[in-house]
């Protein structure tokens, strides 16, 4: 399969797409992006790397960073994690507080807000310096040891956090906050405002493609029975009150940012990666899912 071709097929027909997308300006800092800035890197198993764009431009992975988290928090804690949080999709957006109310604290998943939260409630319990830990978590699995964050959105988002901030009070009435509001906050938006390139974040989640190894020289990173588990939860929660949508049109498991990145793994094949900052209304990047429609439907290679 020629795929250099297929991609270069998929970023010409994305210049002629006409986009009603917005860029997210919740994070102010966020809001200067180019919103025209486009990137794609596929890197497959067996097969090499393909890419066009500004595949190699570093921009705020956002909520990709969660599934990281939940990688770390499920090799520490293992199924006792799931005691905190669910895995079932919550049906409503990413930063909701309803379904807390009436489901005790309990999230929905580890992917919204509210699970991600408790995630970094749990890594501050259980790892001696969070924050460096968790980037040295990401230096680990890419080999990038540049990768750091971008302290203007990390400011940025810490100024505007009023929702995340009334969603880790609801859970802490309820009993499922350990830590200081403050701190679990603060140790939530430094991963969120990680920068990686596409070209990175492919690497990096080559892991979940590979069952649990690093592809470069066959380090199990996690064991397969919770790269698994990552998996469906990234299938059936990865996109929100999206995620039917995305299962429904690109048909892989996969999770998306406010930065515009979304990030799709094929078991056994591939990992790719899209940038473009113009965000739908269910807060996933535009024309990355458009692009990810057809690379599984020109390639043939969908989980379904
Ligand atoms: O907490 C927030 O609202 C952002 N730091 C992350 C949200 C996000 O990326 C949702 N994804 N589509």
């Amino acid at each position: 399969m020629d795929y250099q071709q297929i991609l270069n097929q998929i970023e010409d027909e994305l210049y002629t797409q006409k986009s009603t997308g917005k860029i997210a300006s919740y994070i102010p800092e966020l809001a200067k992006i180019d919103p025209h800035k486009l990137g794609m890197h596929l890197y497959c198993i067996n097969s090499g790397h393909y890419h066009f764009g500004c595949n190699d431009e570093r921009f705020s992975i956002q909520s990709i960073s969660k599934v990281f988290a939940l990688t770390l928090a499920m090799s520490l804690l293992g199924d006792d994690l799931f005691k905190r949080v669910d895995v079932e999709p919550s049906g409503n957006p990413f930063n909701s507080l309803v379904q807390l109310e009436y489901e005790q604290g309990i999230p929905r998943n580890p992917f919204i807000n509210a699970g991600a939260l408790v995630i970094s409630d749990i890594l501050i319990s259980q790892l001696d310096n969070p924050k460096k830990d968790f980037l040295n978590f990401i230096h680990q699995i890419t080999d990038e040891p540049s990768i750091t964050i971008n302290t203007d959105v990390f400011k940025s988002e810490k100024e505007y956090s009023y929702r995340n901030a009334a969603v880790l009070n609801l859970m802490k009435a309820f009993g499922n906050i350990e830590n200081d509001i403050d701190t679990v906050l603060d140790f939530y938006i430094y991963q969120c405002s990680i920068e990686m390139s596409c070209k990175e974040l492919s690497k990096a989640f080559m892991i979940y493609a590979n069952q649990g190894k690093k592809l470069i020289d066959n380090t199990q990173i996690i064991s397969l029975q919770k790269t698994k588990r990552i998996n469906a939860i990234m299938q059936t929660c990865g996109f929100y009150d999206e995620a039917g949508e995305f299962s429904f049109r690109v048909g892989l498991p996969g999770k998306s940012g406010v930065g515009g990145g979304i990030v799709a793994i094929h078991p056994h094949q591939y990992a790719v990666t899209i940038w473009s900052p113009k965000l739908n209304p269910k807060g996933n990047s535009e024309l990355g899912m458009y692009a990810l429609e057809r690379l599984t439907t020109l390639t043939g290679l969908s989980i379904f």
